[in-house]
């Protein structure tokens, strides 16, 4: 709703632009715009709500009531939307998981799905899509009962992140870092999402998706297929959504010794005291994992990803580590300046993407220090950036899904990660095994330790 809300105030929304939504309480349409715009007061992030332009974006809310289960939902929405002479329809479904199925079938029973006399029907669904490789291919067919591929917009506010999609252009855009970009270069990547928050008061769903399944399976391996994908011969939906599903199908499926190598949980001191979560809870809060992508780019350099709630610092990056220069010739270098090319690409808190490297330090003598090339979105560009979900939603409507999930690269994430949800399932952790205001559980330090390297925790 703050993204609908700064679209309609940029000027961004369609002509005749509405929101209906539903409730099992009887919400009135007058109720329901109280609600909201106390919402996204609150939620704004950067700007207060605009009084003078809320009144116009509100009266295109509307609520209609009734339960999911219940058929007659379907039928009023449709009724409300033919009253409102609404015919390209983008239906949101920020609904548990578990009504997925329900409400697809319900609007495909009330004809809400079928595009015909050049009106378009999307529907757009929120993550978790599915729990497990199963389940997300039973999803998939569900929804595929009722609404076409095309039709459907999997949702991974990642993608929508400017940073992430200014990978593309870094990557494609300029002729000076593709070269580089591979195994003979490059000698590790990290992808680090670190949240200092804890799970604010969504124990119940946490408890049964844990990290793994909350970041890893969804964000953090579209940023990956992202970083790593072959160059899409051409910028259109599809050829990019081929590379990025051809990216994460090469992820190597590991077995089940291999996940007790490459794959590390952790869970935070006084998660099980949160809020509907069991005193005994096995549920990660931290994932680490080493992943190998078995292609000819990638063969035999690890990309390690890593994400945990209540962690020290809130940063989300991209470290790609480049390989030494062959000869020392300067002399040994300390600590400090060893492995010193790192390209980091910043997607939060700050922006940007920084390329460190060694400069000779003034005076007499060949003193090295390591130095960096910063770019910096504020600073370049002075203005804010639209939200994740602004780009997401604007192009949901527009029919662009580039930065959407297809039904392969979902199986494919899901394949991915499977071999480590089942050793996990039967692991009896000893947990907790790590401090709020840590870095996270220090098998994660060793798992890279045993490769040579470590976690960059700036
Ligand atoms: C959500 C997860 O998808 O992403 C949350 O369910 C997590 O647990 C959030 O906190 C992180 O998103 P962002 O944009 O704040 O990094």
């Amino acid at each position: 709703m703050p993204s609908l809300y700064r679209l309609a105030s940029q000027r961004r929304l369609p002509p005749g632009f509405c929101v209906v939504g539903t409730s099992r309480d009887g919400i009135s349409d007058q109720r329901f715009r109280s609600m909201m715009h106390d919402a996204v007061a609150q939620f704004l992030e950067d700007s207060p709500l605009d009084e003078q332009l809320w009144p116009d974006f509100a009266r295109n809310l509307y609520c209609v009531s009734g339960d999911f289960n219940d058929r007659q939902l379907y039928g009023s929405i449709a009724q409300k939307l033919d009253e409102l002479k609404q015919r390209n329809l983008l239906f949101y479904l920020a609904t548990p998981p578990s009504f997925f199925e329900t409400i697809v079938a319900g609007l495909g029973e009330a004809n809400l799905a079928r595009e015909e006399d050049h009106a378009w029907r999307r529907i757009v669904i929120e993550k978790p899509f599915g729990r497990d490789l199963e389940s997300a291919r039973c999803l998939n067919q569900a929804v595929h009962r009722v609404f076409a591929e095309p039709q459907i917009y999997r949702i991974d506010h990642y993608l929508g992140k400017e940073t992430v999609q200014n990978i593309l252009a870094f990557r494609f855009a300029n002729g000076i870092f593709e070269p580089v970009w591979n195994r003979r270069f490059v000698n590790h990547v990290q992808i680090t999402a670190a949240e200092t928050i804890g799970v604010e008061g969504r124990g119940g769903y946490y408890q049964e998706a844990g990290a793994l399944r909350d970041m890893i399976q969804s964000h953090l391996l579209q940023v990956t297929a992202t970083i790593a994908m072959e160059p899409p011969a051409a910028f259109d939906p599809e050829t990019v959504r081929d590379e990025r599903a051809r990216l994460l199908r090469a992820i190597k499926i590991m077995t089940a010794d291999e996940v007790r190598e490459n794959a590390v949980a952790g869970q935070y001191r006084g998660f099980r005291q949160e809020k509907d979560v069991p005193p005994d809870s096995m549920t990660e809060t931290y994932a680490a994992v080493a992943l190998q992508i078995e292609n000819w780019r990638w063969a035999g350099v690890p990309f390690y990803l890593r994400t945990g709630k209540k962690l020290m610092r809130h940063v989300t990056d991209i470290a790609i580590q480049f390989n030494d220069a062959p000869l020392a010739m300067f002399g040994p270098g300390t600590a400090e300046t060893a492995h010193p090319n790192l390209l980091i690409v910043r997607i939060q808190p700050e922006e940007g993407i920084s390329l460190r490297f060694l400069s000779k330090q003034p005076g007499s003598g060949m003193r090295l220090r390591p130095v960096s090339m910063d770019f910096n979105y504020g600073a370049s560009f002075g203005e804010r950036g639209p939200a994740a979900y602004e780009t997401l939603l604007l192009d949901a409507m527009a029919g662009d899904p580039t930065l959407y999930t297809r039904e392969d690269m979902v199986e494919a994430s899901w394949r991915a990660v499977q071999p480590i949800l089942d050793e996990w399932s039967h692991r009896k952790f000893d947990f907790p095994n790590y401090e709020p205001g840590s870095w996270g559980p220090k098998e994660a330090d060793q798992m890279l330790a045993r490769r040579g390297h470590q976690w960059r925790n700036s």
